[in-house]
């Protein structure tokens, strides 16, 4: 059975739009939440009303795929929720190694905004944040665009590898391991900048082997060039000869005249412990060490993990106190 399916036990229910089509532009909005009942019953009314919200602003311009994810950090959840908490929610964990970070930043919810046009995204952000009034703080708000052939800011094409159809239902679906939450998902989110000034300095042929793929064809390097130390090589993990696969999304930002130049990583799984073991790799390094040389001029500036439940435990917050 498939995650998404329902048994003559358990009524049928719908995830949100986690394994949406890729868009033009996006929208990662990550705020913190004011404690006290009556913030915590905006968060929930805006839940309840956010497929409404998408339905109306999406409806005014059909072709533009508009979509939204809201997933829930750990402390809020408990905050908003309380019991049963989902299975594998817990706060980000920072990881830090020989000058390395990546770093744990507040966060209580995160707004996933994705649309072929930045004014339907723009618009939904504007509707939501108006309905959560004065119980959030926004703390980072980062508008992406697809930049050429689906590259990242430094020049690669992002996402090749990325699981499609079936394959990526099965990656981000919470299935049986977790029966109070089928369909849910876990979402990490890092938001970082480059040093692309080193970055272009380096030959085409050394940026590759740090990536693992050529930079103009995007064909991946054969193993016997291919450096264990390559980003495609420390975030390919395998359990029981089996490769588990995440779904990433991740758009370029920037601000030139700042000199300011970016990947917002975004990755959903199943399980957390995926993106955490591929963290862990280019971080520490696989063996210790053996790091992600990205890294040299990449720094993390946010990291937040947060649970994405379904649609239909959203829609139905209208229902409860
Ligand atoms: C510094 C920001 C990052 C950049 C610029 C970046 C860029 C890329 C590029 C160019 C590829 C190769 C094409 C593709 O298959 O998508 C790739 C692959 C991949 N990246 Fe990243 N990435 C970043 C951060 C991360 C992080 C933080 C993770 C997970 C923790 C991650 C996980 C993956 C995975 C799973 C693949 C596919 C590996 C494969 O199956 O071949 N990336 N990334």
């Amino acid at each position: 059975m498939t995650p998404t399916e329902s048994s003559s036990s358990r009524p049928a229910v719908v995830p949100q739009p986690v394994a949406g089509p890729l868009t033009r532009s996006a929208i990662f909005l990550v705020v913190t939440v004011k404690r006290g009942p009556a913030h915590r019953a905006a968060v929930r009314d805006l839940g309840a009303d956010l497929s409404a919200l998408i339905r109306s602003v999406g409806f005014r311009e059909i072709d533009g795929s508009l979509s939204c994810v809201m997933g829930i950090g750990s402390e809020a959840w408990d905050h908003l929720f309380g019991s049963p908490r989902p299975a594998e929610l817990h706060p980000f964990r920072e990881i830090r190694a020989e000058g390395r970070v990546a770093m744990a930043t507040p966060g209580d919810l995160l707004f996933h905004i994705r649309a072929n046009r930045m004014d339907l995204c723009f618009e939904l952000e504007t509707q939501i944040l108006n309905r959560l009034g004065g119980a959030v703080t926004p703390v980072d708000e980062v508008q992406g665009f697809r930049y050429f052939d689906s590259r990242d800011i430094i020049g690669f094409v992002d996402g090749t590898e990325n699981p499609k159809g079936q394959a990526a239902i099965d990656a981000v679906l919470i299935g049986d391991e977790d029966p109070t939450y089928v369909s849910g998902s876990y979402v990490i989110v890092q938001k970082y900048l480059h040093d692309l000034v080193t970055w272009n300095k380096i030959p085409v042929e050394q940026q590759e082997r740090i990536v693992g793929r050529t930079k103009l064809s995007d064909i991946e390097l054969d193993g016997s060039v291919k450096p264990t130390s390559a980003h495609n090589a420390l975030t390919t993990i395998v359990e029981d000869g089996k490769e588990i696969k995440i779904l990433r999304d991740n758009m370029p930002f920037g601000h030139a005249a700042r000199g300011e130049f970016g990947t917002y990583f975004i990755g959903y799984s199943r399980s957390p412990r995926t993106i955490e073991k591929m963290l862990q790799n280019m971080f520490v390094g696989n063996p210790p060490g053996n790091y992600d040389r990205l890294l040299d001029v990449s720094q993390a500036v946010t990291g937040n993990l947060f649970f994405v439940p379904t649609a239909t435990f959203l829609d139905g917050l209208g229902d409860s106190p």
